[in-house]
C-alpha cells in the first residue's frame, strides 16, 4: 500500500497547472455514450476515479484510448445496458450512468450504490426525478431495474439541489421529446460544463448555473471534441497548502470565477490573493487569523469538498474557527488524525471548533477518504518533522500526482510503495 512521506517546515514556492475537474469529467464521460461516434475529451485528469469510470465505459462496450491528458471515447458499438455490482461498489458516482443508459437504450440495470466513506448518500432524488419522466423503476435484490417505454417531459422540483440528481435528470431528459424543467437544480460549475458538453453534441439545454434548467429533447447527439474545466477543489487545496507553509503559489489554467467562497475565506484569514480569470496568486498572510464560521452549502456557498483542507489550515490560524458541515454527515474523519498531529479541535455532531494556532508535529496518520486525505497533506506541510500518510489510494481518487506537483514547488514529499 502506498504512503506519502512529507518533511514539513518548507515553504511552498512555485507555479502549478491546475488539472481538469474530476466532478466535471465523470458525468461528461457518462454523457459520451449518448453519441454514436467518437468523443475526444481534453484536459482529462489521470485519476483513480477516471480509471474506474473508464472500466464502466468499457463494460458498456465503448472503446477508450488515452493520449497524455486527452481521452478518446468511441461509443459506436455500445451494446450493454447494465453496470455490474463490482463496478458500482468501487465508485458510487457510477450512478450518474443511470440517466445516460436510459436515454441510450430505453432501459437500464445497475446495482444499488451503497453508502461510502463520507456518509449514507441516498439516491432517492435521482429515482424520484426519473420516475417523473415516466421511467418505471423496480428495486429488488440490490439492483435497480429501469424501463423507459413511455417517457415524457416533466416539471421536476428537486427537494434539495443535489449535484448528481440534477446531472442524472439532464442526461435522462435530453432525448425525451418536449421540454423538461428542473427547478431547485444544483448550480455547480460542473453542471454548466455538462450542459456545454451536451449542447456541443446537439442537445438543447439552457439555464445551468441558475436554479432552473430547461431541457428540450432532441433525437440524436453527435461525437464532439471538448475541454474539461479546471478543478476548483484541487486549485483551492493547493492554495491551502501554500498558505499553511507560509509560501507563495501561482495557479495557472484555473478558473477564479468558480472559487469565490474559497478565495474570500483565504482573504479573511489574511492571505493576499490576486486573481485573473485563469490565474490565482496567493502570497502568505503576515499572521493567519481564524475565521468566524464556515458553513458548507451548495454552490455558490462554501464547498463541502474543501471543508477538511481548510480545517487543517485553520489549525494554523490564531483564534477560534467554527466549521459546520451541512452536506455530508460523516465528513469529519480527518479530525482525529489532525488531533494526533497536535491540533486542538472539538466536535459536536456536524459542528467542529478549531482553536489555533497549534504547533503541529509530524506523525503516522491515515487518509480515510479523498478530501480528508488532502487535509492531512496540508497539515503535514505546516508540521515540524516527518508525517507519513497511509492509504494514499483515497487521495489518488482526486489529485493527479500530488507528490510531483508539491515537489515541483519545493516541498519535501515522496511516495513509498
Ligand atoms: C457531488 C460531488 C461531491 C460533492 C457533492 C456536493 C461528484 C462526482 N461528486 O456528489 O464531490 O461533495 O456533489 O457538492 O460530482 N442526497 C439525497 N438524495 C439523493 C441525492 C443526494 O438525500 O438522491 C443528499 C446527499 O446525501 C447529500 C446531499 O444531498 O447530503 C448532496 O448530495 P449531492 O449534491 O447529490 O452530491 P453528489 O452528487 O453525490
Amino acid at each position: 500500500m502506498s504512503k506519502l512521506i512529507i518533511d514539513g517546515g518548507r515553504k511552498m514556492e512555485g507555479e502549478i497547472d491546475v488539472q481538469g475537474s474530476k466532478n466535471a469529467v465523470l458525468p461528461i464521460l457518462a454523457a459520451a455514450i449518448l453519441s454514436d461516434g467518437k468523443n475526444i475529451i481534453y484536459n482529462c485528469p489521470r485519476l483513480r476515479d477516471v480509471e474506474m469510470t473508464i472500466e464502466v465505459l468499457k463494460n458498456l462496450g465503448c472503446r477508450v484510448k488515452w493520449e497524455d491528458n486527452c481521452l478518446e471515447v468511441d461509443s459506436s458499438d455500445i451494446s450493454v445496458y447494465t453496470i455490474p455490482d463490482e463496478l458500482m461498489r468501487q465508485m458510487r458516482s457510477s450512478i450518474i450512468f443511470l440517466g445516460a443508459i436510459i436515454s441510450k437504450f430505453g432501459k437500464a440495470e445497475v446495482s444499488m450504490p451503497g453508502g461510502c466513506e463520507i456518509g449514507n448518500r441516498p439516491i432517492d432524488l435521482h429515482l424520484k426525478a426519473l420516475r417523473q419522466l415516466g421511467v418505471e423503476i423496480t428495486e429488488s435484490h440490490g439492483f435497480i431495474y429501469c424501463k423507459a417505454d413511455k417517457t415524457e417531459p416533466a416539471n421536476i422540483h428537486l427537494d434539495f439541489p443535489s449535484v448528481g440528481a440534477t446531472e442524472n435528470t439532464m442526461l435522462a431528459a435530453c432525448m425525451i421529446e418536449g421540454i423538461t424543467i428542473i427547478e431547485n437544480a444544483a448550480r455547480e460549475p460542473e453542471i454548466v460544463d455538462l450542459q456545454n458538453f451536451l449542447n456541443r453534441m446537439g442537445a438543447k439545454i439552457r439555464g445551468a448555473g441558475s436554479d432552473t434548467i430547461s431541457i428540450e429533447g432532441v433525437h440524436k447527439l453527435y461525437g464532439v471534441e471538448y475541454t474539461i474545466i479546471p478543478d476548483r477543489i484541487v486549485a483551492a487545496t493547493y492554495l491551502a497548502c501554500a498558505a499553511a507553509s507560509d509560501g507563495t503559489v501561482i495557479l495557472k489554467n484555473t478558473d477564479s470565477t468558480h472559487m469565490g467562497a474559497m478565495i474570500n475565506t483565504l482573504k479573511d484569514m489574511g492571505c493576499r490573493l490576486y486573481t485573473e480569470k485563469t490565474k490565482v496568486i496567493l502570497q502568505p498572510a503576515k499572521i493567519l487569523k481564524s475565521v468566524d464560521t464556515i458553513k458548507t452549502m451548495p454552490y455558490p456557498g462554501f464547498p463541502t469538498d474543501i471543508q477538511s483542507p481548510f480545517m487543517a489550515l485553520a489549525t494554523q490560524c490564531r483564534g477560534t474557527s467554527v466549521f459546520v458541515e451541512n452536506i455530508f454527515e460523516n465528513r469529519f474523519q480527518h479530525i482525529e488524525e489532525l488531533v494526533r498531529m497536535g491540533a486542538d479541535i472539538k466536535t459536536d455532531g456536524r459542528v467542529a471548533v478549531v482553536i489555533g494556532k497549534s504547533k503541529l508535529t509530524g506523525a503516522k496518520v491515515m487518509a480515510k477518504e479523498l478530501r480528508g486525505g488532502a487535509a492531512l497533506v496540508v497539515a503535514a506541510l505546516a508540521a515540524e518533522g516527518t508525517t507519513e500518510i497511509e492509504n494514499v489510494k483515497y487521495i489518488d481518487r482526486g489529485y493527479q500526482s500530488i507528490e510531483k506537483t508539491l515537489a515541483s514547488c519545493g516541498i519535501d514529499i515522496k511516495r513509498k510503495e
